[in-house]
């Protein structure tokens, strides 16, 4: 197993003996054969499982190629995506970049995320930042008709054309979709955008090492080849048997807690470059696990600063969440914490090192209050946030939700409860065929 990503489980065991561990063993990994022999529903979605050595490297040519046009013609980069089309892609640009990512000197574009909300105020302060400046689009939609994007698409595909012409936008929309059919394609075929393919058998949330995540993330100046190569790695050490397997004991373990009565898991990392990250992990396994009345609630927290917030909660309010700590080893950056002679603010106790000790002890002496106060405290040590060890956290993080969601008995590569709230705004906005659905919603409201 490698060392980038660690299960460290010491903390957790007033919380699970070492049989309930063994007890899970058989169940883990039925789980796990059911996901690596793709018997089990839902295994048409499984080609996450081998995309770290088995992607169109064509492709892999041209989204570098594509990502160092944008460097070199723009300024800004707009990334246009909702949930599984979007998520993945900033949560690794700022974690492997900077949460600052747009105020950083650098050579490499800025980014806007749009077409992740419907608000008419964000979306105008996004165009009001573009004006003056080169810009490139890549909208990114496996559907192609999801109407977040659609629609912001809709108003920079306007903005570019008006700026380049169409000619010109040939060079500066990129679309992301489907490889054949949806109305993105079709649009992009028409005008002459160029392409790049969400597989068919990858759903939005384990997308990000498909061009949908790839190609935001070069052109933001990362290294997509070591992304991949530690995405590789994971892809082999989590197809190790059990004992050698944390993303199956993970699995176990969160099956474990749950059936204990923890209802939810709560993702804590001391950094803000994670926090994105967060968010991403909260898609993966609410959408991936959430359904048939069943599945663990997925929050997070940042802290020190939430500690200020929610602190108080985890450790003395209502005993229904366990935390997993990812505990980042090496930070992007140390600094070194002077002592002052003076010492007017009595803080010499924390000086003559660096400040990453500060935080370590943060982390330790919450792990330590939290576990003992009647919250279960999982430990994920990464190495650091290189771009080969986020490659491999992020297998480790897709392999673990779909064992733990054929665990809890449900198809972790669906999402049949998202389409409730889409059949009811298309209703009231009049679309097509959704009349009666309107007529009954409109009584409903009273109109
Ligand atoms: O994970 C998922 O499947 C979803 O979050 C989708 O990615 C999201 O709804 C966007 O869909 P699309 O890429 O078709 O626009």
């Amino acid at each position: 197993m490698s060392e980038l990503l660690k299960l460290n489980t010491k903390y957790l065991e007033k919380y699970i003996a070492p049989h309930e561990m063994e007890a899970m063993k058989a169940q883990t990994m039925l789980a796990a054969d059911t996901v690596m022999n793709k018997t089990g529903e839902g295994n048409d979605f499984l080609g996450w499982l081998d995309l770290p050595v088995d992607y169109d490297k064509e492709e892999f040519a041209r989204i570098k190629a594509a990502a160092a046009k944008i460097k070199k013609n723009s300024d800004i980069l707009i990334v246009i995506g909702i949930g599984g089309s979007y998520l993945g892609a900033r949560a690794a640009i700022e974690l492997l970049k900077s949460p600052m990512y747009n105020s950083l000197k650098k050579d490499t574009p800025d980014i806007y995320y749009v077409g992740n909300n419907i608000s008419p105020t964000y979306l105008n302060e996004v165009i009001s930042i573009c004006e003056g400046r080169d810009i490139s689009v890549n909208v990114i939609s496996k559907s192609g008709t999801t109407t977040e994007p659609a629609l912001a698409f809709r108003v920079f595909r306007d903005i570019v054309i008006k700026k380049y012409g169409r000619d010109g936008a040939k060079e500066r929309i990129f679309c992301t979709t489907d490889r054949a059919k949806g109305t993105l394609k079709e649009l992009a075929d028409k005008e002459g955008y160029e392409t790049f393919v969400v597989p068919d058998d990858i759903g939005g949330r384990f997308s990000v090492l498909t061009a949908v995540g790839l190609l935001p993330i070069a052109a933001a100046g990362c290294d997509i080849d070591a992304l991949m190569e530690g995405a590789a790695l994971a892809r082999t050490d989590f197809a190790k048997p059990y004992e050698e397997n944390d993303a199956y004991k993970y699995a176990a373990i969160r099956n474990i807690l749950y059936r204990k009565g923890f209802s939810a898991e709560m993702l804590v990392s001391y950094d803000p470059s994670y926090q994105m990250m967060t968010e991403w992990y909260k898609q993966l396994f609410g959408e991936s696990e959430g359904k048939d009345s069943k599945g663990l609630f997925p929050t997070a927290a940042t802290f020190s600063t939430d500690l200020h917030s929610m602190g108080q909660f985890i450790q003395d309010g209502t005993k229904l969440l366990f935390e997993t700590v990812v505990d980042i080893k090496k930070p992007k950056a140390d600094l070194f914490l002077e002592d002052d002679p003076e010492n007017l603010d009595g803080l010499n106790f924390l000086t003559n090192q660096n400040m990453s000790v500060v935080n370590h002890k943060a982390l330790e002496g919450t792990v330590i209050a939290h576990s003992e106060g009647g919250v279960p405290n999982i430990v994920l040590e990464m190495a650091d946030t290189t771009e080969k060890t986020v490659g491999y956290m992020i297998y480790f993080f897709e392999k673990a939700c779909a064992v733990s969601g054929y665990l809890l008995g449900i198809n972790p590569f669906n999402q049949p409860g998202v389409e409730s709230y889409k059949k009811n705004m298309f209703a009231l906005l009049g679309k097509p065929g959704y009349e009666d659905h309107k007529a009954a919603l409109e009584a409903k409201l009273g109109k």
